[in-house]
């Protein structure tokens, strides 16, 4: 009833032939994969235009990592929401906690960001999740809750409903520490619930809420079991097409 999505974050990672050969392994083995679940990869802006040429035809989907949170402008270096949906891009991760420690990314942005990539028909996959110290303190649904509400929650409802939410605790994130799947659960429920209040029961119900941090083929199954649990955003076992074309699997 709820899309089922598996994201690839592939980070600053790859280059154009290691780029080339992956999307290939991914388009040979799709068919064989659920038809349900959506399936995206989300590569560096410079390997997009190869990305969105190659997956052409096929049911995998282009997300970019990021767009900046003005339309146009004297902005160098940036990439805005306009040139992806040119390019053909689909989706954009937006708010990842990467993005959100290095580049201090802040709230506001992130609602702008979240604007203009609906105004443009991208769909935004929205991260959120503490640090590991927020956590020990107690205060990690507090965090998340803030996050939502500063993020996402000015969107009118017709917007909202194509949000993704990934729920990405930055303390798994590339550690190799998962989230316990009552760990995983506990939060997509808990988000779920704000969506609810939010935006009605409906919505809330369609909402997908991606898992995301070492997120791996090893433990995805026990992941995605989970009632809230629609799937994960995957950073480093994206990049192995055995790994992704398992977590794909695991539902
Ligand atoms: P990881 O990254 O799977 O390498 O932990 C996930 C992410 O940052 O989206």
């Amino acid at each position: 009833m709820r899309q089922k999505i598996v994201a690839g974050n592939w980070k600053m990672n790859l280059t154009l032939p290691t780029a080339t050969e992956l999307l290939h392994q991914l388009i040979q083995n799709i068919p064989h994969t659920d038809p349900a679940v959506q399936v995206v990869v989300a590569p560096p802006f410079v390997l997009i235009p190869t990305a969105t040429h190659l997956l052409q035809g096929s049911t995998l989907a282009v997300a970019a990592q990021n767009c900046h949170h003005h339309a146009q402008g004297a902005y160098t270096g940036e990439v805005s929401a306009p040139m992806l949906q040119s390019l053909g891009v689909q989706y954009v991760i937006i708010g990842h906690s990467e993005r959100r420690q290095y580049q201090a990314e802040t709230d506001t942005q992130l609602a702008e960001k979240t604007n203009l990539a609906l105004a443009n028909h991208l769909r935004p996959i929205f991260c959120v999740g503490e640090p590991l110290h927020i956590r020990q303190a107690n205060n990690h649904f507090q965090l998340v809750a803030e996050q939502l509400q500063n993020g996402l929650f000015h969107l009118s409802a017709e917007h909202f409903q194509q949000v993704v939410v990934a729920y990405e605790p930055v303390w798994a994130i590339g550690t190799g520490i998962t989230a316990t799947p009552q760990q995983a659960q506990e939060m997509h429920a808990f988000i779920r619930q704000l969506i609810q209040k939010q935006y009605g029961e409906t919505i809330a119900r369609h909402t997908p809420i991606l898992y995301g941090g070492s997120c791996n083929a090893t433990n995805a199954a026990e992941l995605f079991a989970n009632t809230d649990v629609d799937g994960g955003l995957i950073g480093g076992a994206s990049l192995k097409a055995a790994d992704f074309l398992q977590i794909i699997r695991s539902f």
